[in-house]
């Protein structure tokens, strides 16, 4: 399993400690999450602040764009050292055209559906994504009790992407812990997110640790 440490839930008043020891554990990449007080109710994080943590992290970034038209954003997405870009199915009038423009600023492309989009919808792009993002809560809030359907949708994804025969990863973020990260990783899931259940443990590293071994 890859485990992508989701900063929301990171000590913000001393971002470079935290981040020094996410590049000292197992953790896979780092998960940003950019909110738009637009397309979800709250606003986090904007671009000089990732464009710091880019410089700061040895693990690459997986910028989660909670915005509305992120296809706007994909060059100062990219300026910050991103190496994946996710976009929400339902933020993106043009899902396509975004896919592709993310590709042609040298990222990688993510898509994200939230727990009341059908994974069926992600059928026409399906083949030309580097990744699906599963999400488990709705998004907008870190701490959040995950939404157990999230599993029969990572199972009815990996079956897609099999008859497809196409190689986007599957990723999950919204309250993973040890035991949800379990029932995902049966159902097919090749990276979880985590926030509270590794920040607010008393060895982040080693939550991180017990995450990558299910
Ligand atoms: C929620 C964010 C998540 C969030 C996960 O909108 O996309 O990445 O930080 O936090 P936990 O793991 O605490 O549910
Ligand atoms: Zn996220």
């Amino acid at each position: 399993m890859r485990v992508a440490p989701s900063l929301l839930a990171a000590d913000f008043s001393d971002l470079r400690s935290q981040i020094d020891m996410l590049n000292s554990s197992e953790a896979f990449c780092l998960h940003v999450d950019v909110m738009d007080g637009n397309f979800v109710p709250n606003i986090s994080i904007g671009f000089p602040v990732i464009k710091a943590i880019g410089k700061m992290s040895e693990k690459p970034l997986d910028v989660h764009m909670m915005v509305n038209e992120p296809g706007r954003y994909t060059s100062l997405v990219r300026d910050c050292g991103a190496k994946l870009m996710n976009v929400h199915y339902e933020a993106c009038t043009h899902l396509d055209r975004t896919l592709v423009q993310i590709h042609d600023a040298g990222m990688l492309a993510g898509v994200t559906i939230n727990p009341a989009t059908p994974v069926a919808m992600l059928e026409e792009v399906i083949d030309i994504v580097d990744l699906v993002l599963i999400m488990s809560v709705n998004p907008g809030f870190g701490g959040q009790p995950f939404i157990r359907n999230s599993i029969s949708k990572v199972a009815r994804l990996r079956d897609m992407i099999s008859r497809h025969r196409a190689s986007a990863l599957i990723e999950v973020d919204g309250g993973v812990n040890d035991l949800t990260g379990a029932d995902l990783a049966r159902a097919g899931a090749d990276i979880l997110v985590a926030g509270n259940y590794i920040f607010n443990s008393p060895d982040p590293q080693k939550a991180i640790l017990t995450l990558k071994n299910l």
